[in-house]
């Protein structure tokens, strides 16, 4: 798959997980848990792909055209994928456990997506795509 492929893909399953965001909201509040966990874990599926795409695929495009150092604000940005994946495990966790409330675990997983896609889109994707031109010259 070329990069310009891959961005549109990438781009498309933040779609796709922010309406499954706003629909987790939806049955956590209507007390639907199976139908809750189902989402999340097809939540999970997606954006463990999607998360290694993004590292192993991009990231290794803009360590190529810029070095480690030009690579650091993307570098940083995906280093929050640790902590989207701690927080998608205790989102599984907490449809079962008595000790957290999956209501507040779901907003607080909505924050931390929202924020992440918009520093992907608006500094990540558009170094590859600078990356990529470099690298094709
Ligand atoms: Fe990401
Ligand atoms: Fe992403």
């Amino acid at each position: 798959m070329e990069i310009d492929e891959l961005i549109t893909l990438l781009e498309t399953e933040h779609e796709k997980i922010r309406s499954a965001l706003v629909e987790l909201h939806r049955l956590l509040e209507a007390g639907k848990l199976a139908e809750a966990t189902d989402i999340i874990k097809a939540m999970d599926e997606t954006l463990i792909q999607h998360m290694l795409d993004e590292e192993a695929t991009l990231l290794r495009a803009v360590i190529e055209a810029f070095g480690r150092e030009g690579a650091r604000e993307s570098i940083e940005v995906f280093q929050e994928h640790v902590e989207i994946d701690s927080l998608i495990k205790e989102m599984k966790r907490s449809i079962t456990a008595v000790d957290v409330d999956p209501i507040a675990i779901s907003h607080e997983l909505s924050l931390l997506l929202n924020s992440h896609f918009l520093k992907e889109h608006a500094s990540v994707f558009p170094c590859v795509r600078e990356a990529e031109r470099r690298l094709a010259m």
